[in-house]
């Protein structure tokens, strides 16, 4: 569980709650069929084309290509993968557990050297600061593949971490003085390098995916990486600190949660709980009391060291943002400005620095998922804020897609075109299974009748206070929206609403009243960039649940609550991940991974379908992790034939570089947070 992690407060005191009890009314909807399909399909996923596959075997050789003529409406497309392996039963002890025919190695760990300046990884936890700026980070949580060619042998994995675990960073833990201060500059600074990004060159070689050491393309993002700022927020007074008076630049990515890539070849690392990195001991702006900015201390006491003769260009001071110089200029009450943002990283170019894209908002951001492609049409982007009652964005970009730039060389050139200028909305879902896209623009109408123009002077004033603004146009809050992903055949996207464990109302999309086991929300858009339709595709529940409890049907092979990660590949496979605390689900299994192949779930006409006790079979269990940990982050080789799955904050784990294998009753190791390589023995593809 990320409960370390999880700021449980709540933040929207905002009361968008415009619908009566629903529960009824959703059960009675559970069969939904939705009616998106034939807009979606005449808007952005024609042309998808899909061979008809006749073959008895389960390999898929087909792919969805880019659609080249986004006029002709045509049905909607059906995967032909079918999942080949039997769910597996949960599982709770210090090892991974996976389907019969495959095997599965830790790659990656925390602390693996990138370069001759970073020591071997000590199991004691004394490696350094210096040491740990040149190593993988800690907690890993998004990821995604980059190949490097087109065998698929040889790529560049880039891996988010969220957090850290400071007793097993340090050798000890970290250390005090009499007084609750932090007192050791490089435990500190260590800390701040172990979160950020690593970018890791991967090689397959004998059938193993190995990092690939002093590789040019090896680098790390951390909590301390000058970065660039773009959009609106770029060059505006809300950026002005001591570090960077013009407010173009930002220090460091913190608390980078879900990932997302771009049809341009970067990748996309979310800034998710940075606000309690910082404390503001002073007063709160309006922006900072409804994202959470601190007000007593820091979530690690980085500020403590604030004026320490060894301190460099503040280093420490900056997480301390109560105002004290004269004016912004002069202190750091703006740096948590430069968080809560989508950043882009072009892995490709080891000398690129990293963009934070400040117009698709700034919320605690757990993912960002481009939508289906279509050539001349505008992009867009959907990114959850995970907190509870919080809300669903989406940006659409200005700029309309030329699949030429797909190999532009010039990768963060493309992120200026397509993510610095579009057109930010919110989502309010209504209770008959349509919903509205609210743009958040100066001119957009509020539920007062006014407009955001009366509160916000500048759309870098509605940036700063996204959520703020998101309140006022009438969004509806969701149980904890965390990742999203888009299915590559219908263009369907769903999002995993983690769980709410404090909602005392229900709305239609969010039914539950103290929604312990989350859901599975899905939508399409529709004929103009404000209509989508929903439904929803699968609720958590114990399978000893009641019928009001187990809406989904769920049984011991597919019981899972609090889904979290949630990635389709390219064949149409939905990889459903977990990062629960229910013990109904936790006493049966450890947090894990599940697969379904969403778009052949139809029915007689072809509508899609949810999962109900009729087709929760075709749910299987692929994936249980160790004790303690959360299964996050997933990315698939271009061929298939390898995974990647990240265990985060593992309790007693990996006890040997064979991530199945378990940790010796009454052995203790250093936990190491770690990507883990999954494989099928007879060399095929993953999954079928
Ligand atoms: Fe970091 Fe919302 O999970
Ligand atoms: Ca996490
Ligand atoms: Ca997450
Ligand atoms: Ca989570």
């Amino acid at each position: 569980m990320s409960k370390a992690t999880f700021d449980p407060r709540r933040f929207n005191q905002s009361n968008n709650t415009p619908f009566a009890q629903v529960m009824e009314k959703h059960l009675s909807r559970r069969n939904f069929v939705k009616r998106g399909l034939g807009i979606s399909a005449m808007t952005a996923f024609a042309g998808v084309g899909l061979s008809a596959c006749g073959s008895d075997d389960n390999a898929v050789t087909t792919t969805p290509t880019t659609p080249t003529t986004p006029t002709t409406p045509t049905a909607p497309t059906t995967s032909s993968a079918v999942l080949g392996f039997d769910s597996i039963a949960g599982s709770k002890t210090d090892a991974v557990a996976i389907p019969a025919g495959y095997s599965a190695y830790v790659l990656a760990p925390w602390g693996t050297p990138l370069n001759t300046k970073a020591a071997a990884w000590k199991a004691d936890g004394s490696n350094t600061a210096e040491d740990q700026a040149n190593s993988v980070g800690m907690h890993h949580d998004g990821m995604h593949f980059f190949p490097l060619n087109d065998a698929g042998d040889d790529g560049l994995l880039c891996i988010n971490h969220e957090y850290i675990d400071e007793d097993a960073l340090h050798p000890t833990g970290p250390t005090f003085d009499t007084n609750g201060k932090r007192t050791i500059i490089d435990e500190i600074r260590k800390e701040i390098n172990a979160h950020g990004v690593s970018v890791v060159r991967i090689k397959l070689t004998n059938d193993m995916w190995e990092v690939v050491a002093n590789d040019a393309h090896n680098r790390r993002f951390t909590g301390a990486s000058v970065m660039d700022i773009a959009g609106p927020m770029a060059y505006t007074s809300y950026l002005e600190t001591r570090y960077s008076p013009d407010g173009s630049q930002a220090r460091g990515t913190l608390n980078n949660c879900g990932n997302g890539s771009t049809p341009w070849g970067t990748y996309l690392t979310c800034e998710e709980n940075w606000p309690g990195y910082f404390v503001n001991k002073g007063t709160l702006a309006a922006d900072q009391s409804r994202i959470g900015i601190a007000t007593s201390s820091t979530r690690y006491g980085w500020d403590h060291l604030a004026g320490d003769d060894d301190e460099r260009l503040d280093e420490f001071s900056r997480f301390d943002i109560t105002p004290v110089g004269a004016n912004a200029a002069q202190d750091y009450r703006n740096e948590a400005n430069g968080h809560g943002y989508i950043v882009e990283i072009d892995p490709y170019n080891p000398n690129s620095r990293a963009v934070k894209r400040t117009a698709l908002g700034r919320f605690r951001h757990e993912g960002c998922t481009f939508g289906k492609l279509a050539e001349g049409q505008p992009i867009t982007f959907y990114s959850g804020h995970d907190s509870r009652f919080e809300y669903l964005y989406k940006f659409v970009s200005d700029a309309v897609w030329d699949p030429a730039d797909a190999n532009s060389s010039n990768r963060i050139a493309m992120g200026d075109k397509y993510m610095n200028a579009g057109t930010l909305y919110v989502a309010k879902f209504n209770e008959d299974g349509v919903g509205e896209w609210l743009p958040l623009t100066l001119d957009a109408v509020t539920t007062n009748g006014s407009t955001l123009a009366s509160t916000f002077d500048t759309q870098a004033a509605i940036i700063l206070n996204t959520a703020g603004a998101a309140d006022l146009v009438g969004a509806t809050p969701m149980d904890r929206p965390e990742w999203a992903t888009v299915d590559p055949f219908t263009g369907s996207v769903y999002l995993t609403l983690t769980n709410n464990t404090k909602r005392t109302e229900a709305n239609t999309a969010n039914p539950r009243l103290k929604n312990s086991f989350g859901h599975v929300i899905r939508w399409d858009e529709g004929d103009s960039a404000t209509e989508f339709s929903w439904d929803i595709f699968v609720f958590g529940a114990p399978a000893a649940g009641d019928a009001e409890t187990n809406l989904s049907g769920l049984d011991d092979l597919n019981q899972f609550a609090s889904p979290d990660g949630l990635a389709f590949d390219a064949r149409g496979i939905l990889w459903v991940q977990t990062d629960n605390g229910a013990d109904e689900v936790t006493s049966y299994t450890n947090d894990q991974m599940l697969a379904v192949v969403p778009s052949t779930l139809v029915d007689a006409d072809g509508k899609q379908q949810v999962i109900s006790a009729e087709t929760q079979a075709q749910l299987k269990r692929f994936f249980v992790g160790p004790n303690d940990c959360e299964v996050t982050g997933f990315a698939i080789t271009p061929d298939y034939k390898t995974a990647f799955v990240n265990i985060q904050h593992p309790g007693n784990w990996p006890y040997s570089a064979i991530a199945t294998e378990v940790t010796p009753a009454g052995m203790q190791v250093r936990p190491r947070a770690a990507t883990v390589m999954i494989r099928k023995n007879d060399g095929g593809e993953i999954g079928v």
